[in-house]
């Protein structure tokens, strides 16, 4: 879509995100609000304007729209499952009152699921705020199935003090560390989300994290982080940052993946190796960390909530398949 095509969508933008501002910035309670509204719309704006985007649009009895549900064909998922895969990008509604919400939410998931269909896509995967109740109902009247909740929550790094004793010694990966790090990985990631349906074959879900964990150490962007035992690779920390000064006065660290070897899981590691993450991202000019996992992880979210993290927005994820 080219710019002059999407300005008609523009006063709708504002009305939706100004209606239902959920998401990591709306709902963060320590950013102001007119900055994480701005900076959500420009991101809505640019999923928009993504050449591979779709659309559905709902328009109101007098001709204005009233809803929009953005969607890709992933090609890398595709190519991984071996079969068609779509992605719902976003689903936009201006109406904040449930049933005006649920019935345009409705209508537009009901019509774009029709299309998926008869264009052969077999899996549609999208994650919606948990608090968009309307929107969760309206996929589940399609036949949408429930796949997680996934929290994010962040820690605040202009609050933190660095405790000494709680200091172990970090390097970066190097090109040798790969293999080890997919070692260690494989069945260490059984409680998220590609595990969880149950029409994925248990390998597909795992060789996903093996393709992850490539991607990262060969992507200049992201970063990976080592701590040894005994001169071996015991935990791993792959992240990247995003510098959001303009935005909101605040650099941010986003961890993407933790990982401690699996056989010394449990012993205080993962601790100390959090703890020292962050003095390590402090150290590098970082203001907030970023995390996020699903809620089937209890180990790591008795981690998160041991080291202070604050939730700051929820998700649930669902996927449909035809
Ligand atoms: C999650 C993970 C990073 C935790 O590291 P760890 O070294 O095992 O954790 P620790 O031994 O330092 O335990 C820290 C806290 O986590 C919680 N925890 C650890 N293992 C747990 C378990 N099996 N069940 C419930 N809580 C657990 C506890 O609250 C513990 O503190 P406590 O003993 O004072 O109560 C590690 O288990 C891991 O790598 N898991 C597989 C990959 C993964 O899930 N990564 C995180 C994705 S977000």
């Amino acid at each position: 879509m080219v710019a002059s095509d999407l300005e008609h969508y523009y006063t709708f933008l504002q009305e939706a995100i100004g209606a239902n501002a959920y998401g990591r910035f709306p709902e963060d309670r320590d950013i102001d609000r007119s900055s994480a509204l701005q900076y959500a719309a420009a991101e809505i704006k640019n999923i928009i304007a993504k050449k591979e985007s779709r659309f559905i649009e709902s328009k109101s009895s007098d001709g204005a729209v009233d809803g929009l549900l953005v969607f890709r064909q992933s090609a890398w998922d595709s190519s991984h499952f071996g079969f068609p895969v779509v992605l719902v990008d976003s689903v936009l509604c201006k109406y904040s009152e449930y049933t005006q919400r649920y019935d345009v939410c409705a209508r537009m998931v009901s019509d774009f699921a029709a299309i998926c269909k008869s264009e052969g896509i077999r899996l549609v995967m999208s994650k919606s705020s948990s608090q968009d109740l309307a929107l969760i109902h309206a996929c589940e009247h399609v036949g949408f199935q429930f796949i997680e909740s996934w929290i994010y929550n962040k820690i605040d790094l202009r609050k933190f003090k660095v405790n000494p004793e709680m200091l172990i010694p970090l390097r970066s990966a190097t090109d040798g560390d790969m293999e080890v790090m997919q070692r260690f990985a494989w069945n260490s990631f059984a409680t998220q989300r590609f595990h969880a349906d149950k029409r994925i074959p248990y390998d597909k879900a795992e060789e996903l994290y093996q393709k992850w964990i490539a991607t990262s150490f060969a992507d200049e962007r992201q970063k990976v982080l080592v701590h040894d035992v005994d001169g071996k690779p015991a935990a791993f920390s792959i992240y990247f940052t995003t510098d959001l000064t303009a935005q909101f006065g605040l650099k941010f660290t986003n961890w993407k993946l933790a990982l401690i070897d699996p056989e010394i899981q449990g012993k205080g590691l993962g601790a100390l190796f959090f703890h020292s993450l962050f003095a390590y991202h402090q150290a590098e000019g970082s203001d907030v960390v970023d995390s996020g996992l699903t809620l089937r992880n209890i180990a790591s979210l008795n981690l998160h909530n041991k080291l202070q993290f604050k939730v700051t927005s929820t998700l649930v994820s669902m996927h449909l398949w035809l």
